[in-house]
């Protein structure tokens, strides 16, 4: 079943202190809200602050593949759900583009935390030189294929189209270059899943702020957001939240 998600990678930014304030102040600006989903992924280090209270979904940034070993400063699937985590992000583009990880790696990481029951944010997206040279949707089937590949229990699977050239920049892709792409990851899908890509949720990242999540959410295809910058201050993230409800 398709969600409607708005959640919030805090990337390597906010302190335990405006963690604990984020904590406290946000489950009251959407608490009225009950069909938009809210997840945040904060740093792992923090993940204990998030393990206290029990009315914010969260989950990892990134997980190893492996459930343990000597893998120094790595985290395992079941150390996240040991700190209550449901999701983990795999495959953001710092992943890929500064930590070099590849669509290979990702899909041992993809099996790995499906099959210890976390739900993973699987993040696709294509640079600007990609883009501006016509390999967009190329780039993003390769991501799909080879990140899926023998991938069959897709039922906690959720995507993040992440256009790398939108990401911290300010510019959002416009709503149809992101129906577009979200059409073609839907349709790539259904191809690849027996026609059950309709039930994927797939999520639109990328600049995304309040003034720009209405006519985003209203494309056919974009399910919801994973937002940086602008989940990191509880009324903007909430903000964001209540226009989608409102579509
Ligand atoms: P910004 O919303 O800051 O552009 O970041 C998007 C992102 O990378 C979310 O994972």
């Amino acid at each position: 079943m398709r969600e409607t998600i708005v959640a919030g990678n805090w990337k390597m930014n906010l302190n335990s202190l405006s963690i604990m304030d984020f904590i406290k102040d946000f489950p009251h600006l959407v608490e009225d809200i009950t069909e938009v989903k809210n997840i945040i992924f904060p740093s792992s280090v923090y993940l204990y602050l998030f393990k206290e209270q029990n009315t914010i979904l969260y989950g990892g940034q990134n997980v190893h593949f492996e459930e343990k070993g000597a893998f120094t400063a790595e985290i395992s699937p079941g150390m996240l759900r040991d700190m209550g985590c449901k999701y983990v992000i795999i495959g953001h583009s710092e992943r890929r583009h500064i930590f070099g990880e590849n669509n290979d790696l990702l899909n041992k990481k993809l099996i790995s935390v499906l099959n210890n029951n976390l739900n993973p944010i699987y993040c696709i997206g294509e640079t600007l030189e990609e883009r501006k040279s016509n390999k967009a949707f190329e780039v993003l089937k390769k991501q799909l294929v080879e990140g899926l590949k023998d991938i069959e229990n897709i039922e906690k699977l959720i995507i993040a189209y992440e256009p790398v050239w939108a990401i911290g920049t300010g510019e959002t892709a416009t709503p149809e270059i992101a129906q577009e792409a979200h059409k073609f990851i839907r349709t790539t899908l259904n191809e690849m899943q027996s026609n059950r890509g309709e039930n994927i949720t797939v999520l639109y990242g990328g600049s995304v702020k309040p003034q720009n999540a209405k006519s985003l959410i209203k494309m056919q295809d974009i399910d919801g957001f994973l937002v940086g910058g602008a989940s990191l201050v509880p009324e903007t993230f909430a903000q964001i939240t209540r226009i989608i409800r409102e579509d």
